[in-house]
């Protein structure tokens, strides 16, 4: 079988996650690796004997490469995926898809023309909870009210690169994996209400703490509210997540995920039956697209994902 030939953009932690789950797979080679930062950019390159370039643009030029990964920060992404698909590579990218919703769009629809796998990071597509939430959803009736809620104490290991409104967007839109598995249950939304708080703003887009709160009106119907606090006075993470529906209510209370109807409460059953990984599933996405279309449900749901995370604003 032929190797299909890959390159990775960013040269930091999810490059390195990545590289390390291609590496073994004998169906890949990771030809080039390109990143800004030439320190670790060099140092990732030679663990893996691959080679280094600066500059992503000659990356995703070379004609040796089948697919891209995408590694940078948020603010990248939707300029290196349409560069990427414009050079006619199958693309592979860390979430958010895009920080341009126009951006995003264009992705789409260049992804179907030139019959390219536009792949966005985000695990739900593998995820066996998922799975199960979605089909016990699917059971309950419409929708009433999602609700989602997480408390953060610290301002994580990079605050310089996440509390940092025009590298990573909003807490909504570097939150996006929150967003992502609810829109794939309910699809896109017809209305977004935003608000969003900052403590300690400087002038070049940092900040100490946050509050961010969304509120979506399904266009099926249903309301959807997600609230997020950072860098806050609490002791330990907290996440809560509940789906309100005309038969019943799931709930995940203690980390568990419960079902509640007027028949009683049952414990949701996930199965631990092994999944692909996601970079396993976007190179058979890769192969399928040697004789068939790809199918780009994945990438309609990261996009009307990122139309509620950006409509967030400021
Ligand atoms: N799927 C997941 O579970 C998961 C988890 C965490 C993060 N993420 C996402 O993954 C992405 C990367 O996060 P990370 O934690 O790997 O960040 P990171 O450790 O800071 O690595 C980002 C890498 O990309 C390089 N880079 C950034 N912008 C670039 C540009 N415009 N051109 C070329 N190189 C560029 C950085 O260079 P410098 O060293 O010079 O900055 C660095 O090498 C983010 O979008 C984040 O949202 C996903």
């Amino acid at each position: 079988m032929t190797k299909i030939k890959i390159g990775i953009i960013g040269s930091g932690g999810m490059a390195r996650h990545h590289l390390a789950r291609f590496a073994p797979m004998e169906t890949v080679e990771v030809v080039a690796i390109a990143s800004r930062n030439e320190q670790t950019g060099h140092g990732l390159a030679a663990e893996h004997k691959v080679i280094f370039v600066p500059d992503w643009h000659s990356l995703v030029e070379r004609e040796n490469i089948d697919g891209v990964v995408i590694c940078t920060h948020n603010d990248s992404h939707g300029e290196i995926v349409l560069a990427a698909l414009q050079a006619d590579k199958h693309v592979f990218v860390e979430y958010p898809l895009a920080s341009d919703v126009a951006e995003g769009e264009t992705a789409l629809k260049l992804a179907e023309k030139r019959g390219r796998v536009l792949r966005v990071s985000h695990p739900e597509a593998v995820s066996n909870t998922h799975k199960a939430l979605k089909e016990k959803i699917s059971e309950l009736g419409d929708l009433l009210l999602t609700s989602f809620v997480r408390l953060t104490p610290g301002r994580g290991s990079r605050p310089e690169i996440l509390f940092n409104l025009p590298v990573s967007g909003t807490p909504a839109h570097f939150f996006i994996y929150h967003i992502y598995p609810i829109v794939d249950f309910f699809g896109g939304a017809a209305s977004v209400k935003k608000s969003a708080v900052y403590e300690g703003l400087k002038e070049n887009g940092q900040y100490d703490r946050f509050v961010n709160t969304l509120t979506v009106e399904f266009k099926r119907g249903g309301i959807g509210q997600w609230t997020w606090a950072g860098g806050i006075a609490i002791n330990a993470a907290e996440e809560h997540e509940r789906y309100v529906l005309t038969e019943g209510t799931i709930s995940d209370a203690g980390g568990e995920w419960h079902c509640t109807t007027p028949a009683g409460v049952t414990p949701l059953i996930i199965s631990d039956s092994p999944q692909p990984t996601l970079q396993e599933l976007w190179l058979s996405e890769i192969r399928d697209a040697a004789d068939q279309l790809p199918c780009l449900a994945d990438a309609a749901v990261a996009l009307e994902a990122i139309r509620i995370s950006l409509a967030s604003g400021e």
